[in-house]
């Protein structure tokens, strides 16, 4: 079996910077990339306050702190960049958006030959239409793109949601799942379905808590109360909601309905008019909840 030893991660934002983060402490050489110099800056600002918070708070040893830290280097330049070479897997971790990853594993896939894992950390879109892009740019590609579905916040989940496309070779799953163990994480299967199981399950829960505010069954402090205490939720799902960014999960329900083919899955109205409104939840200040005071 092909050993991973270096790690590429596309995408600097939230869910890239804290891949690369937990596979550099886990002791991988990772570097992460993307396009432009301000969201690089800006994973490695993120980096050096996680690693501080974690020493700080007796977590980690000032010295593995260091050494993940000199482990972890930063390119610009998505999926084209220098930096990437080298890289034994390269995870995707881009804008959630289809044609965007389409032009992403269109690239790796003509960059990086086999052995080289092409994952991508996807919530929603189908490992197997992902795979078909690759394969168009480079025969037989799709046979190593893989779904690493991580959540957030990476550092903290446990989970890995394993993925396979159609065309996934057995020995792909089985190298991503060693790596998946060797980043202390748990990794377990679903298959090419929309929503996979995570989010087939999570978001149609958190859609129904938006149509229950809608309906007026509770408030939003008692909406999430009960599922915190009676379900022992961390958190209530219109405050997880938030969390995740409502226009998220506003898509994913949409992706849900179009692959499942029912209009059942689609997003409550309430939660569109957010949207529409520009609350968009923590990364706007305001979603359901107020997170500017
Ligand atoms: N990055 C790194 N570490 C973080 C963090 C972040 N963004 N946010 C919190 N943490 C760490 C904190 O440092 C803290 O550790 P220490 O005590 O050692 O410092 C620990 O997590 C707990 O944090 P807090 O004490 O601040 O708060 P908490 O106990 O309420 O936990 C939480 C915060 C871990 C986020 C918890 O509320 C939780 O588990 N919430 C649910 C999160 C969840 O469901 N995520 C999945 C979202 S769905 C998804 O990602 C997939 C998708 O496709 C949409």
């Amino acid at each position: 079996m092909h050993e991973v030893k270096r790690v590429g991660v596309i995408g600097a934002g939230q869910m890239g910077g804290g891949i690369a983060q937990v596979a550099a402490v886990a002791g991988f050489d990772t570097v992460v990339s993307d396009t432009t110099d301000a969201a690089v800056e800006r994973c490695k600002a993120t980096h050096a306050k996680l690693l501080a918070r974690a020493v700080e708070k007796g977590r980690m040893e000032q010295a593995d702190a260091d050494a993940a830290s000199s482990r972890l280097t930063y390119a610009v330049g998505g999926a084209e960049a220098d930096g990437l070479s080298g890289a034994d897997i390269v995870i995707e971790a881009v804008v959630e958006d289809a044609a965007v990853k389409a032009k992403v594993f269109s690239t790796l896939a003509k960059r990086f030959a086999d052995p080289v894992i092409l994952a991508t950390n996807t919530s929603s879109i189908s490992i197997t239409e992902i795979g078909a892009a690759a394969s168009k740019a480079a025969a037989g590609a799709d046979a190593r793109v893989i779904g690493m579905h991580f959540f957030y916040p990476v550092p903290v989940m446990q989970l890995v949601e394993v993925i396979n496309g159609l065309a996934t070779e057995e020995e792909v799953t089985k190298r991503v799942i060693a790596l998946a163990e060797a980043m202390g994480k748990t990794a377990l299967p679903a298959n090419d379905r929309a929503g996979f199981v995570s989010n087939r399950v999570l978001m149609p829960m958190i859609n129904e808590a938006f149509y229950a505010l809608m309906e007026g069954v509770a408030e939003p402090e008692a909406i999430d109360g009960i599922m915190k205490l009676g379900c022992n939720f961390p958190m209530g799902p219109l405050r997880l909601a938030d969390f995740i960014g409502l226009d998220t999960c506003a898509h994913i329900m949409d992706v849900l309905a179009e692959g499942l083919n029912s209009e059942r899955y689609r997003p409550c109205p309430l939660l569109r008019q957010l949207v529409t409104a520009g609350r968009l939840g923590d990364k706007t200040g305001r979603g359901i909840f107020d997170h500017q005071k």
